[in-house]
């Protein structure tokens, strides 16, 4: 009863985890968001029309499919019910969602403060999404968030009334407007009448769905690198977008998981701030993101661009159990005269290929660089790995070899066609 697949991405987001889900939901029939909030972006693009994801698992565009939120999702209902208009608006029913009971809320008092902490953090800021994604796992763990059963009850006022107060406490400490709690009590018991209908337990409907050997795509949003445990920290988010928060934030196991995905693309990109080996503050890095159209689809901000980190994608392979790669942008790439692949760092005089998260240590290392010819030519209409140039062919072959792992998927173009699958 192996029946779970889960897609990660590797390393700092925005590897292009959308088109790999894509891909995998014709055959699935739950598609299941696990960690994270709007703080995500996937684009996908159906008949023609691109859609943007922030909250809901895309996987939602199939009729056969079931979408679920789960547990571990931090949900800004104003957002997901947007979200849920723009595809009524574009002709879907949205019958096929359901949201866990156990998911929390993003409220108004967790977006301000994401913003307050980033101001008081002055030149320390991590550049957050400022989605109230860390204020609200905050509030979770610190066991006085709003869980959607909670918020789709009569329980929500009172907790609501609790929340604000304190909440309201830090805000005037630091010179902020306080909050009204009536206004927000008004706006937000109405988002909760029109998502009850959706909270359900998820966790139970999964496991049917595993004994009833029914495909669950597990969708992961952020990536391994800004993992709140094994990601650069403090550079982080505040949830485990790693394989483990598959099981913390869906409720199920290890021993159902199948194939493990782990999405990158042919060179690398991060936003916000905290250090980044391979970053290219130079021509390259501009080029990459002019070709590969590195700016965000959640906050807009031009991604810091540059090459791809053999030593960071092992660790994650390694972190998470990947079982293939699915590899985004060979086209890009493919337009540059050279490639670098960066095959070892250098910190204090050292040649290493261990990663490692401390700050001092990514700040100090240096890449060293294995060169590769590109000038592809236009690669989109490249159906298998043999049609493709020798060029992106060693690239591609080189990068298996030092991961040991095999490249499943190779994305050669923006369309949804343009994937050769292995
Ligand atoms: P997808 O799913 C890229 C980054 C932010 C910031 C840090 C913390 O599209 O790959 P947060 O708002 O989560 O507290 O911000 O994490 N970040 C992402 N970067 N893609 C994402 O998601 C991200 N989600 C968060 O830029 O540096
Ligand atoms: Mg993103």
């Amino acid at each position: 009863m192996k029946n779970v697949n889960v897609v990660l991405g590797l390393f700092y987001g925005d590897e292009g985890k959308g088109k790999v889900i894509d891909y995998l939901s014709s055959n699935a029939r739950y598609a299941v968001r696990f960690s994270g909030g709007n703080n995500a972006g996937h684009q996908v693009e159906v008949d023609g029309k691109k859609f943007a994801f922030h909250l809901l698992p895309s996987g939602i565009l199939y009729k056969n499919i079931k979408a679920v939120l789960g547990n571990g999702v931090v949900i800004d209902p104003k957002v997901l019910l947007e979200e849920i208009d723009n595809l009524k608006a574009n002709g879907y029913k949205v019958d096929n969602l359901y949201i866990s009971e156990k998911a929390h809320v993003i409220m108004p008092y967790h977006i301000i403060l994401d913003g307050v902490l980033e101001d008081i953090r002055g030149k320390n800021k991590i550049g957050t999404t400022k989605r109230g994604i860390g204020p609200a796992y905050c509030d979770k763990f610190e066991r006085s968030g709003i869980r959607m059963e909670d918020f789709i009850s009569k329980n929500f006022k009172d907790l609501l009334e609790i929340n604000i107060r304190n909440k309201n406490v830090i805000l005037k400490a630091y010179g902020y407007d306080e909050l009204d709690f009536k206004s927000i009590y008004d706006e937000y018991k109405e988002y909760a009448k029109a998502l009850k209908k959706y909270v359900c337990d998820t966790t139970t409907m999964l496991h049917k769905a595993i004994k009833n050997n029914e495909n669950i795509l597990c969708e992961g949003a952020q990536a391994t690198l800004l993992d709140i445990d094994f990601g650069s920290y403090p550079y982080v988010t505040s949830s485990n977008p790693t394989i483990g928060g598959v099981s913390t934030g869906t409720g199920i196991g290890s021993r159902y998981i199948n194939e493990v995905i782990g999405v990158i693309k042919a060179y690398s990109s991060r936003v916000g701030e905290g250090p980044y080996v391979t970053e290219q503050k130079n021509e390259v890095g501009d080029m990459i993101r002019e070709l590969g159209h590195e700016y965000g689809t959640t906050t807009k901000r031009p991604r810091r661009c540059g090459w791809l980190d053999i030593v960071a994608l092992n660790y994650a392979i390694m972190l998470n159990g990947v079982t293939s790669i699915a590899m985004n942008h060979l086209d890009t790439v493919g337009k540059l005269d050279t490639i670098k692949l960066c095959v070892a760092y250098k910190y204090k005089g050292k040649e290493t290929t261990d990663f490692r998260t401390n700050i001092d240590f990514l700040k100090n290392s240096e890449a060293i660089y294995e060169e590769f010819s590109g000038n592809f030519g236009d690669i989109s209409k490249c159906k298998s790995f043999d049609e493709l140039p020798e060029n992106a062919k060693n690239y591609v072959r080189r990068i298996e070899e030092l991961t040991n792992t095999k490249v499943g998927f190779i994305g050669t173009g923006a369309g949804r066609e343009n994937i050769i699958v292995r």
